[in-house]
C-alpha cells in the first residue's frame, strides 16, 4: 500500500492459512482488509469515492495498491492506482480498459459487524449485497447493473428539467422501453442467484440453528413477491403507469433499484420480528452461502476477511467458522488477541498494527 489510507508505505505478506491482524481502535486493521477487498470488487465497501482512499495526512496526490496472489495455482498480481483523476487497474502487467476486467481474477468474501443490516437495514443494503456477490461472479452483470445505473441517471436528470411536457413524456417513454429491458434482466439475475443462497442459506442456518429455525428469502418486485421469471411486460405496464406520479416527484419510483429481499425466520420477516441472535445467525448463513457460491462458480476458494466479527461470537461458533475455511486463507481482524481461536494449535500469524505501521 502506498498513501492509502493511513499507510504510507507498508507491504505486508500472510500466510495461507490463518493470519490475526491486531491492535487497537483506529490503527488501521480495518484499512487492510479493505484493500484486500477493492482488489476483488474494485470498490470498498465502505465508500464508493476513491478520493477518501488517499492519505490525508501527506501531499501527494495518489494511491497504490499492488497486491501479490496466487489463484487457481498461477502467481499473479493486481495493481490499483488513483491519482485523484484516473483509476488505473493493472492484471499481470496488462491495464484493464473497463473495470469490469477485474471481476473474477481474484476473490475474497468479506465479513463486517455491518453485515447486519443485510438484515435490520433498508433495502439498499440488501440489493447491494447481491448485487455485490453477482458482480464478483459475473461480469456481464457488472455491466448490465452499471447501464442500468447510467439509464437511471439519465432519466432522473430528465425528470427533473422543466420541458414541454409532451415532448419530454415522449422521451421517457423510449427510456422506459430500454429500462424495461435492462431491468427485466437485472431482475431475472437476481432471482437466479437468490434462488442459490437461499437453498444454501436454508441448509446453514438450519445447521446452525440445530434444526430449530429455517431461512427464507423472497424477491419483492414492482408487482410483489416474484418467484420465477420475471416477465419484461410487466415492468414495462408499470412503468408507463407510473409517468405522472414519476414527473411530479422527478425521480425514477420503479424498477429494480427499488426492488427489496424479505428474509424470513421460520415464516416471520427477520427485520421486524428477529430475535438479535436469530439475526446474527441469519446473517452469517448468507454469508457462509455467499462464499460458497463464489467457491464454486469462481471455481477457486475465495480468501477470507473476517473485520472483528470473530469476537462477537463464542469459542465454539468461531471454531466453526474457521472449521469451514480450513482450506482457505483466512485474515481476521481484532482488538484482543487473546479472545480469539483461545488454545488452538494451529500455525496462526500474528500482524501487530500501530498508527498504519505493521510492528509484527
Ligand atoms: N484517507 C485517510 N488518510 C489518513 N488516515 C485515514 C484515512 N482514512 C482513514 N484514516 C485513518 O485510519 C484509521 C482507521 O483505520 P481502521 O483500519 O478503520 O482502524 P481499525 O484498526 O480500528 O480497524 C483512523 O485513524 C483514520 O483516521
Ligand atoms: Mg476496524
Amino acid at each position: 500500500m502506498t498513501n492509502y489510507r493511513n499507510y504510507i508505505e507498508q507491504t505486508i505478506s500472510f500466510d495461507k492459512g490463518i493470519n490475526i491482524i491486531h491492535g487497537k481502535n483506529g490503527q488501521g486493521k480495518t484499512n487492510i482488509l479493505e484493500s484486500i477487498f477493492i482488489c476483488s470488487a474494485a470498490k470498498s465497501p465502505r465508500t464508493s469515492n476513491y478520493k477518501e482512499l488517499i492519505n490525508q495526512d501527506t501531499k501527494d496526490n495518489y494511491f497504490v495498491i499492488n497486491m501479490e496472489y496466487t489463484y487457481k495455482d498461477t502467481d499473479n498480481y493486481i495493481k490499483i492506482k488513483y491519482d485523484n483523476k484516473e483509476k488505473t487497474f493493472i492484471y499481470n502487467d496488462i491495464c484493464l480498459e473497463k473495470v469490469g476486467e477485474l471481476m473474477t481474477r481474484f476473490s475474497s468474501v468479506l465479513f463486517t459487524p455491518e453485515d447486519l443490516y443485510i438484515i435490520k437495514g433498508g433495502p439498499d443494503y440488501r440489493r447491494k449485497f447481491i448485487d455485490m456477490l453477482i458482480c464478483q461472479i459475473d461480469k456481464g452483470y457488472f455491466y448490465l447493473l452499471q447501464k442500468y445505473n447510467r439509464l437511471i441517471k439519465q432519466k432522473n436528470a430528465s425528470l427533473k428539467v422543466e420541458a414541454d411536457s409532451s415532448e419530454k413524456t415522449a422521451y421517457i417513454h423510449v427510456l422506459n422501453e430500454y429500462l424495461a429491458d435492462l431491468g427485466t434482466k437485472v431482475i431475472n439475475k437476481r432471482l437466479e442467484f437468490l434462488h442459490e443462497i437461499k437453498i444454501r442459506s436454508n441448509k446453514i442456518h438450519q445447521s446452525i440453528s440445530s434444526h430449530l429455525e429455517e431461512i427464507d428469502l423472497r424477491y419483492i418486485s414492482v408487482d410483489g413477491v416474484t418467484e420465477d421469471v420475471f416477465e419484461k411486460e410487466t415492468l414495462k405496464r408499470k412503468l408507463d403507469n407510473y409517468i405522472e406520479r414519476e414527473s411530479i416527484r422527478k425521480t425514477c419510483l420503479v424498477g429494480p433499484h427499488r426492488d427489496d429481499i424479505e428474509i424470513c425466520i421460520n415464516g416471520k420477516d427477520a427485520r421486524s420480528f428477529g430475535s438479535q441472535g436469530q439475526i446474527r445467525t441469519a446473517v452469517l448463513s448468507l454469508k457462509l452461502s455467499q462464499a460458497d457460491i463464489m467457491e464454486q462458480k469462481n471455481d477457486a476458494k475465495p480468501v477470507i476477511l473476517l473485520d472483528d466479527v470473530l469476537s462477537e461470537l463464542d469459542i465454539s461458533r468461531q471454531r466453526a467458522i474457521v472449521e469451514k475455511f480450513h482450506n482457505n486463507q483466512i485474515i481476521i481482524t481484532c482488538t484482543d488477541k487473546e479472545k480469539i481461536l483461545e488454545n488452538r494449535n494451529d500455525n496462526i500469524r500474528y500482524i501487530f498494527v500501530q498508527k498504519g505501521k505493521i510492528i509484527v
